[in-house]
């Protein structure tokens, strides 16, 4: 196992373009379960699935109920074996590890959490040290401080059952269990699906904090296409058979979609999510300097959602500053549509990339 240090040093390392093997790489995966035969065309749950999650990244999987993304995440830890095709864990081929060795280097959180409805949060939580044999004493401290970075207090909490427990605690249980051995991959199955869109938002904050911080790679299903664009590195949009449809950062998915069915997902609202995802740049302003005014100032790099908030209800144009605080341009709402006209034709041109990072299997960051 890695310790914290040396995947702070892989993550630098992979940040500067350093070729590393991929985390987790599919290569033309497909599975049938018995059910499927004779369901017209190929009919698999998972058909000829390549694809190659990066070390240190967040990849979201997206797509409609039933088109095979929860399989695809149980054939990574074995809980679904293939039909076909090959799955490597940092360049090792899955089926020749052994299944709880596996496990233990892939956290799994489950779709509606799956805690141990009889065992208390601590014996939850100590579910694989117990697996793999730590004892008493390394297990009790590592439930404490994994309670603790879940945001759960583990005086209150520690010996309560779940159904003592709001959705959400769940939610972070389930979390902080699957994190218990330290594993460098996790998988997420709608980790945050049963939480009111608040107190999901915070949860996915939290969990946005404690991926950055242990720097694990992560592989995320949801059908919930704003959480994919929020949490995500990268987007993988699947239609039935875990086809992908498009793989890109979540500014290319929204700004430029590559088929109909992506298209239709970011659908409505698009727009608006374009304005929590694009950036000011220089480029967008206009060159004529106000001399500052009195409201706050606006500054290069400002989320276009911000703009636009300060654009509503001010008297004109706003002064906008660079990162040395000197006023370089002024901002219009004609500025915050230029910069939504230049989002659009710059993902253009980045999805070629994207899809032969795809194809290749083999990929830098
Ligand atoms: N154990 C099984 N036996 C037979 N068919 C299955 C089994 N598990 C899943 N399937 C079928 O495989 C397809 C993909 O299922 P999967 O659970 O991977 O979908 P999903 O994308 O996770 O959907 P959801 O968003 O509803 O969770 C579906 O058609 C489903 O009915
Ligand atoms: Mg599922």
């Amino acid at each position: 196992m890695r310790s914290l240090t040396l995947r702070v040093w892989d993550r630098a390392t992979s940040v500067l373009g350093v070729a590393e093997d991929p985390a987790i790489a599919f290569e033309h995966v497909s599975k049938s379960y018995a059910s499927d035969r004779g369901r017209g065309e190929s009919g698999a749950a998972v058909d000829d699935l390549s694809l190659a999650v990066r070390p240190h990244e967040v990849l979201v999987l997206v797509g409609p109920s039933g088109c095979g993304k929860s399989t695809t995440l149980r054939m990574a830890n074995r809980l679904v074996e293939p039909t076909s095709g090959r799955i490597m864990l940092e360049g090792e081929d899955v089926t020749t590890v052994d299944p709880v060795g596996l496990r233990r280097r892939m956290g799994y959180v489950i779709q509606n959490v799956g805690l141990f409805p009889h065992r208390t949060v601590a014996q939850n939580v100590a579910t694989v040290p117990g697996l793999v044999g730590w004892d008493r004493k390394r297990t009790a401290a590592r439930v404490d401080e994994l309670l603790d970075l879940v945001g759960l207090d583990p005086d209150r909490y520690a010996r309560r059952f779940p159904h003592e427990l709001s959705g959400g605690e769940r939610q972070r249980v389930g979390v902080a269990r699957a994190l218990a051995t330290d594993p460098p991959v996790l998988l997420m199955d709608e980790p945050f699906g049963a939480v009111d869109p608040v107190g999901r938002r915070r949860l996915q904050n939290e969990f946005a904090r404690i991926q950055r911080t242990l720097g694990i790679t992560v592989m995320l299903v949801t059908h919930d296409i704003d959480e994919a664009v929020r949490m995500a590195d990268r987007v993988a949009v699947l239609s039935t058979g875990a086809h992908i449809e498009q793989l890109a950062s979540p500014l290319d998915i929204v700004a430029r979609p590559a088929t109909p069915a992506v298209a239709d997902l970011v659908g409505r609202g698009r727009t608006a999510r374009l304005l929590a995802l694009g950036r000011l740049e220089r480029a967008d302003l206009d060159p004529s300097v106000q001399d500052g005014g009195t409201g706050p100032a606006l500054a290069v790099g400002a989320e276009l959602g911000d703009v636009l908030d300060a654009l509503v209800g001010a008297d004109g144009p706003l002064a906008v500053q660079d990162e040395h605080g000197r006023v370089v341009g002024s901002a219009t709402a004609a500025t915050v549509v230029r910069a939504l006209d230049r989002l659009t034709e710059r993902a253009e041109e980045t999805d070629a990339t994207a899809d032969a990072d795809a194809a290749v299997g083999t990929l830098r960051r």
